[in-house]
């Protein structure tokens, strides 16, 4: 089992240097979501290359910047790109965003992603809020990074979503006239999309969308009690639900013209905390 507080003490000892503030949210912005920061006042923002031990990102559409923001009086820490599996790294790495968001003392995380859509009822530029998840093919992964659980710890896990925060967002979705579907977030690991068997089997086994991220972020911020939900932007038919050969152009596309729906949801939710 890996000590967390061992191996990121230097770096976090830099960030709570450069961040003397307590979130009342922490955001992860998913790929192509990333101009949100553009609608917040900004006071302060870390390059992650300029963090000891902080995991390059080494995809389109992923920044590698944490913000320290604000909106409507309420303070956001906001990662601007996140670290996946399919990039190469461990999945202690692949965690950090959560970690830093614990340590410096946010007890609520929204996580957003890009999804290929599944579920026959959505179609690309849909938002669909995270009723459960299936995260199978990391089960391993996250028993390694958890070692033997507390029992605390134990009775935490599966707290995700936390049912509260998502009636925060079932709200304000109504508020500003956004529809909002609901359904299971499969995760894969990639690093490919899907094959259209997978696909198929993921359909019958009862997926919605299907993405490459999240579910690691939301069983560990679970694990530490945090108020844990996920707005998946559904990006794409996934592979096989059309004729369409998927790429990630498309993906970054898409969450490009669902931009203004997804700010005005995102920035109706801080405001309602
Ligand atoms: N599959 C996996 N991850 C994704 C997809 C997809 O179809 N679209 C955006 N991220």
């Amino acid at each position: 089992m890996i000590n967390l507080n061992f191996k990121y003490k230097n770096l976090i000892e830099n960030l709570t240097h450069a961040f003397s503030f307590k979130p009342d949210i922490a955001l992860i912005l998913g790929s192509g979501l990333g101009d949100f920061i553009k609608g917040v006042d900004v006071a302060k923002s870390v390059s992650t290359s300029s963090l000891p031990g902080y995991p390059p990102s080494t995809i389109a559409g992923h920044e590698g910047k944490i913000h320290h923001a604000e909106y409507k009086g309420k303070k956001l820490l906001i990662f601007q790109g996140r670290i996946h599996f399919y990039e190469g790294y461990h999945i202690s790495e692949c965690i950090l965003p959560v970690f830093i968001s614990h340590k410096l003392g946010a007890g609520k995380l929204l996580l957003t992603n890009a999804a290929g859509g599944i579920n026959p009822y959505f179609s690309p530029g849909d938002l669909m809020l995270t009723s459960s998840f299936n995260g199978i093919s990391i089960k391993k992964e996250l028993t390694d990074l958890l070692g033997v659980s507390s029992l605390e710890g134990k009775n935490n896990l599966y707290d995700f979503p936390s049912e509260n925060f998502n009636d925060i967002i079932r709200k304000a979705a109504l508020q500003v006239k956004t529809g909002l579907k609901e359904g299971v977030y499969w995760y894969t690991k990639g690093p490919s999309y899907e094959t259209p068997s997978e696909v198929k089997m993921i359909s019958r086994y009862g997926g919605d969308a299907v993405g490459m991220s999240t579910v690691h972020e939301a069983v560990y911020a679970g694990y530490l009690g945090m108020q844990t939900a996920a707005i998946s932007c559904i990006t794409n038919y996934a592979a096989g639900i059309t004729d369409k050969k998927l790429n990630h152009a498309e993906v970054t596309e898409t969450a490009n013209l669902v931009k203004g729906k997804f700010e005005s949801l995102v920035k109706k939710i801080i405001e309602s905390l």
